[in-house]
């Protein structure tokens, strides 16, 4: 086995270890039930880890990550994720966690062409389309950066609130709120974008759709 493989299994060994040492009933307690109150839709950027961030440990947050933290309304994994993170777990809180310097938000602001993942980061192209005004007025181009990393994140979350998912959740009387945070890779501070929805009254009529039934 190469040396870096080992690395990761010597690791996870001391890592258990260390765990059970402290709480022997922590393994056991959790592998009859996990009850996380989060989701958090990310970014799959290795600097951007959800559990370690908000410093919670297994069992709390219920995590789905892909390149971008893009919410598409066709896409059967994101969507899974939220059916049963709402439906079945019951979280009360989804936060949509976008970072400062994303790569993939980076590459959907220029030419060059990046393979099939040309075809995920036209979302996010759409998000600057739909901003060109003010992004193109910023002259700097890492301020211009950040702004469309905030921006995919406020879209996203709205792409989370125009689920028939979350608005039958709300129909039901259950308690769920979409949030919106932004990650610093040079401090490792996440920022409240203040974008929180805690109900249909917040969407776009033309997303809203009808209780089920109704
Ligand atoms: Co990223």
């Amino acid at each position: 086995m190469s040396d870096d493989i080992k690395r990761l299994l010597e690791n996870n060994r001391k890592w258990s270890e260390a765990i059970r040492e402290e709480n022997p009933d922590f393994f056991p307690t959790l592998e009859k039930q996990q009850a996380p109150p989060y989701l958090w839709i990310g970014c799959s950027d290795s600097r951007v880890p959800a559990n370690e961030i908000v410093g919670v440990m297994p069992g709390e947050v219920f995590v789905h990550r892909n390149v971008a933290n893009v919410v598409v309304h066709t896409d059967l994994n994101c969507l899974s994720v939220i059916q049963f993170a709402v439906e079945v777990l019951k979280v009360r809180h989804i936060i949509v966690t976008g970072h400062y310097g994303c790569g993939g938000v980076k590459a959907s602001m220029l030419p060059a062409q990046n393979g099939l993942i040309d075809n995920w980061l036209r979302h996010i192209k759409d998000v600057y389309s739909l901003h060109q005004a003010e992004l193109d007025g910023i002259g700097d181009e890492r301020e211009r950066l950040r702004r469309l990393c905030e921006l995919n994140v406020q879209h996203q979350v709205r792409h989370v609130c125009s689920t028939a998912i979350v608005q039958n959740a709300w129909s039901r009387g259950q308690s769920l709120s979409v949030h919106g945070w932004i990650y610093g890779l040079k401090d490792g501070l996440v920022k409240d974008l203040d974008v929180t929805v805690s109900s249909p009254g917040e969407i776009s009529p033309i997303y809203i759709y009808s209780r089920p039934g109704a």
